[in-house]
């Protein structure tokens, strides 16, 4: 297409390819371009759009993040009420469905189904006019439901455009329902990078789906990989389906993702082999599901069955059966995490649910506690949430005796014993304490952990010896530890001190951007660090920053500005970082290849450049990690020569050095 002659269309047309290899990319996961070679195209379509902004909408794929927060979420009501599905356990219950089904219909053959994993995510529906994504939002009660439009958007796998179909044509409006969902390893990651910034995890990977589909900043929902399968239909016109088989094709047909694990079932009985068969897959899914649903294929028996209350009576949840099982709570302890969160922890009677033994799980913070009366000595069921990370569901009642307690959050730090505030915005209760022993031995942890100082051997055990016996009162008395204070410690062989010792003094060379990150800056990761290294450049920098340089920084928000600001104001913290800059710890940002690539080179300059003053010339050699002398000897590696050399171009030839022309000079620089 000639880009000059029609930018319009060229847009347009750039917009459409990148629609589709987005599509390849996240929809079908496989991919036709290279990540560089679609960068490429997104970059071009943004630099076009820059030059001309009369040119952009927002269906462009440009604008899927990057929308200014909301105050509040508007509210949207469903053309169709989103309804719920009744559910079933046993294989006689399905039957009896069948049965009902027929009765109802007054058939007596077999009824076409189709069998469709049961995903465990949020619920959203999603409106499209003339092919263009309109308007997202969530259920809410069925009838209304909240505007999580440009949340949606941010989902990659969420078509802004649809394509058209071969045969037929675009619905002029379409609804679709699907399920918004957090992957099992993205939810885990998600919740390793939470603890390490000192935020509460959250307890499965739906309420992690739910929580970043309702943020208001549509910025943060940007950082969440959520992914959506759509599996049902609102409401459409100019156009209309004879099976929930063909919904299902054509929304594939249309650029939406579809469960793979979907099959269309002669009979109740193929049915129900099905539903085994999507059982046996669950464990090795990335996503969570809690069953199959079961849908009467034909849209015309559809509609004649219709709807029982706020169900319909063509389709059935056929759950499996949950990874539940009933214990005891002995004690509720609580837990100090390294920002001082408080986190309170149910100590059970140890139970197997699903093949693991099960003895502790978190109750998160005082008001689940509160929301679940959850007490001291109750018989409650347990399940393995993700299947994997223990959690309460809820409180057997009917075995209370009444000598059940009540638990309540400490007024002071069961470690340390200092005040213990909470604030208004969130839940956590959090110990003041400056010197708390459990806050340390956190920080430690994390200061000594792989993307941090990376310490070999600063293990669990270690570290509690050491702020235990008063050897480490701060992360900075780390480097301070000599050989005689480790002789003492238990379980610490002399040859494994030696290599902690060792360690240690290696991790003074981890660089700036590791450090920043191991100081455990509230909500600053290894990301924000190295945004804050690659923006601020030094140490100095960073401390020096006050709130209005840090929101400057694309990706740094007024809560990470106010976290950074106060962390650099305490006192406290200056004289750890003063000592850590004593004991040698090196506070110099980690070269990149670029700024290595000179290194162990000497180069001597002669003549005049034309491009650049002798000074500037040294700065970029420097700059580069090479050296720059001012005469030529064996050791010299390179003569810059500019116009009217001197006599050192004669000596280099002599010698028979590299000579480099300004042009030659040049490029190297630029490498
Ligand atoms: S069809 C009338 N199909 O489960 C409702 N729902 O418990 C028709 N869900 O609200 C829903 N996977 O959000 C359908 N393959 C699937 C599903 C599915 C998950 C959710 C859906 C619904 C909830 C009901």
């Amino acid at each position: 297409m000639e880009k000059e002659n029609n930018i319009e269309k060229y847009i347009a047309s750039l917009r459409e390819k990148i629609n589709y290899h987005n599509y390849r990319y996240y929809v079908l996961d496989d991919p036709e371009l290279s990540d560089a070679a679609f960068d490429g195209l997104f970059r071009e379509l943004e630099d076009l759009e820059k030059e001309h902004p009369e040119l952009l909408t927002a269906d462009s794929p440009t604008q899927r993040v990057g929308a200014a927060p909301l105050k509040t979420f508007e509210t949207v009501r469903h053309v169709l009420p989103m309804l719920s599905l009744a559910n079933c356990f046993t294989r006689e219950e399905v039957d009896e469905f069948d049965q009902r089904i027929k009765r109802f219909l007054k058939m007596t053959g077999d009824i076409e189904y189709v069998v469709e994993a049961k995903l465990d995510g949020v619920a959203v529906e999603l409106v499209y006019e003339m092919g263009k994504f309109l308007v997202g939002s969530t259920r809410g009660d069925g009838t209304v439901g909240e505007d999580v439009t440009l949340n949606l958007k941010t989902i990659r796998s969420l078509p802004l455009q649809l394509f058209s179909p071969k045969e037929g044509v675009i619905p002029e409006r379409l609804s679709v329902r699907g399920e918004v969902f957090l992957g099992k390893k993205e939810f885990k990651l998600l919740n390793q990078q939470r603890e390490e910034q000192g935020e509460p995890p959250f307890a499965n990977p739906r309420n992690a789906a739910a929580g970043s589909l309702r943020q208001l900043d549509p910025k943060i929902t940007a950082t969440r990989p959520l992914d959506i399968l759509c599996h049902g239909i609102g409401d459409v016109s100019g156009f209309s389906y004879d099976t929930h088989w063909d919904v299902l094709d054509s929304f594939s047909n249309l650029g939406f993702k579809v469960n793979p694990l979907r099959y269309k079932c002669k009979s109740i009985k193929e049915v129900i082999n099905r539903y085994e068969g999507i059982q046996q897959k669950r464990n090795d899914l990335n996503y969570e599901i809690d069953g199959a649903v079961i849908k009467v294929n034909d849209c015309k028996l559809q509609e004649r069955l219709g709807n029982i209350s706020r169900s319909p009576r063509w389709a059935i949840a056929y759950k499996f059966e949950a990874h539940q099982e009933i214990t005891t709570i002995k004690e509720i302890i609580v837990q100090v995490g390294r920002t001082g969160a408080l986190t309170p922890v149910a100590v059970m009677e140890p139970v197997k649910v699903g093949g693991a033994e099960v003895s502790r799980a978190t109750l998160h913070n005082q008001d689940e506690i509160d929301k679940k009366d959850v007490r001291i000595g109750d018989t409650v069921v347990v399940q393995r949430a993700g299947d994997v990370i223990p959690e309460v569901v809820k409180v057997v009642t009917s075995k209370r005796t009444g000598s059940e307690k009540k638990f309540v959050m400490p007024e002071t730090c069961p470690v340390c014993g200092s005040d213990v505030i909470k604030s208004e915005e969130e839940a956590v209760f959090r110990c003041l304490g400056l010197s708390c022993p459990a806050k340390l031995k956190e920080s430690l942890k994390h200061f000594a952990s792989k993307g941090a100082m990376d310490i070999d051997g600063l293990g669990d055990k270690i570290v509690n010896q050491l702020v235990e016996r008063g050897l480490v009162k701060d992360i900075s008395d780390l480097y301070f530890i000599r050989m005689n204070d480790l002789v003492e410690m238990e379980r610490l062989a002399d040859k494994s001190a030696q290599n902690l010792l060792g360690a240690i003094d290696k991790s003074k060379g981890a660089g700036l951007e590791r450090l920043i990150y191991a100081l455990g800056i509230r909500h600053v990761g290894e990301h924000t660090s190295k945004v804050l290294v690659s923006n601020l450049g030094t140490l100095e920098g960073i401390m020096k920053a006050d709130e209005t340089t840090l929101l400057g920084i694309k990706e740094i928000g007024p809560e990470i500005g106010r976290s950074i600001v106060r962390f650099f104001k305490q006192e406290g913290n200056r004289i750890t970082i003063t000592r850590l800059k004593s004991a040698g710890v090196s506070f110099e940002k980690e070269k990149t290849e670029a700024e290595r690539s000179l290194e162990g080179k000497t180069f001597v300059l002669t003549g005049s450049l034309e491009g650049f003053t002798r000074e500037e010339a040294k700065r970029l050699v420097e700059g580069k990690g090479g050296k720059v002398s001012s005469s030529v000897s064996s050791k010299t590696d390179f003569l810059i020569a500019g116009e009217a050399p001197g006599s050192k171009l004669k000596k280099a030839e002599e010698l028979k050095i590299g000579i480099l022309s300004e042009e030659e000079f040049k490029r190297l620089i630029k490498k």
